[in-house]
C-alpha cells in the first residue's frame, strides 16, 4: 500500500493516539531548533493533528504517520503548567490568537522548548473549521525566566488545582480577570524579545 493509503486506512479505523500514549519516563536531554526552524502543525476543531511540517516531525521525534490523526496533546509535556492549555484554548476558542512559551516532550523522553503561535481557521462565515500553529526558537534568557514561573504555577495547580494556579498567574502579574490576558501576553512578548 502507498503511504497516503497506508494513512487513509489509519484515519478510518479510528485509532487516535494521544497524551496516554507518550513516555512515562522523561529525561533532561534537550532538542534545541535551529535559527531559521519553523514548525507548523495543523489541526481540526478538537485538536487533533491534520497536518505537520518536517521540523515538527524531526522535532517531536514521531513519524508524520503517527502525528496525523494523534490528540495535539501527543507532545504534551508534565513540566507544563495547565493554566497555560487553558489560557490557549480559551482564546482560539473565542477566535483569538495565542502566543507563549511551550515546553514539549519528545517520542523518546526528551524535550523542546518553542515560541509559538495559534490562531484558529475560519471559513467564509465565521465558523472555526481548526486552528494552525506556528513556533520558532525561544529566547533562551526568555526560557531561563519562564521556567521557575511554570514551576510556581504547576505546584498551585498541585495544591488546589487550576482555580489556585489562575490565583497566582494573577498576582504573579499584578493583574485582575480583565487584563491577565493582555499582561500575560505583553510578559510573554517581553520575554521572546529579552527585555
Ligand atoms: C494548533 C494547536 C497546536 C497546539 N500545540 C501544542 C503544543 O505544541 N504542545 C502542547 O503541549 N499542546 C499543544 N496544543 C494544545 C493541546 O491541544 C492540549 O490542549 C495540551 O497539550 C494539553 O493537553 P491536555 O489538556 O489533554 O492535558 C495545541 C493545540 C492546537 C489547537
Amino acid at each position: 500500500m502507498i503511504k497516503e493509503e497506508r494513512l487513509e486506512s489509519k484515519l478510518k479505523s479510528g485509532k487516535r493516539l494521544s497524551k496516554l500514549d507518550a513516555p512515562k519516563e522523561i529525561n533532561s536531554n534537550e532538542y534545541v531548533l535551529k535559527d531559521n526552524d519553523f514548525i507548523v502543525s495543523k489541526t481540526d476543531p478538537k485538536g487533533y493533528i491534520t497536518y505537520c511540517n518536517r521540523i515538527f516531525v524531526e522535532a517531536a521525534g514521531w513519524s508524520r504517520f503517527e502525528l496525523i490523526g494523534a490528540n495535539h496533546n501527543i507532545i504534551r509535556h508534565p513540566h507544563m503548567p495547565k493554566i497555560a492549555f487553558k489560557i490557549l484554548w480559551d482564546l482560539i476558542q473565542s477566535k483569538k490568537e495565542f502566543f507563549g512559551f511551550v515546553k514539549n516532550l519528545r517520542k523518546n523522553g526528551g524535550f523542546y522548548w518553542v515560541f509559538a503561535y495559534i490562531t484558529p481557521d475560519l471559513d467564509l462565515n465565521g465558523n472555526i473549521v481548526g486552528y494552525t500553529s506556528f513556533r520558532k526558537k525561544p529566547n533562551t534568557e526568555g526560557v531561563r525566566q519562564i521556567e521557575p514561573i511554570y514551576k510556581e504555577l504547576l505546584e498551585a495547580e498541585k495544591r488546589g488545582g487550576i482555580a489556585e494556579s489562575y490565583e497566582l498567574l494573577k498576582k504573579l502579574l499584578s493583574a485582575n480577570d480583565e487584563n491577565v490576558i493582555e499582561k500575560y501576553h505583553k510578559l510573554v512578548f517581553d520575554l521572546q524579545k529579552g527585555i
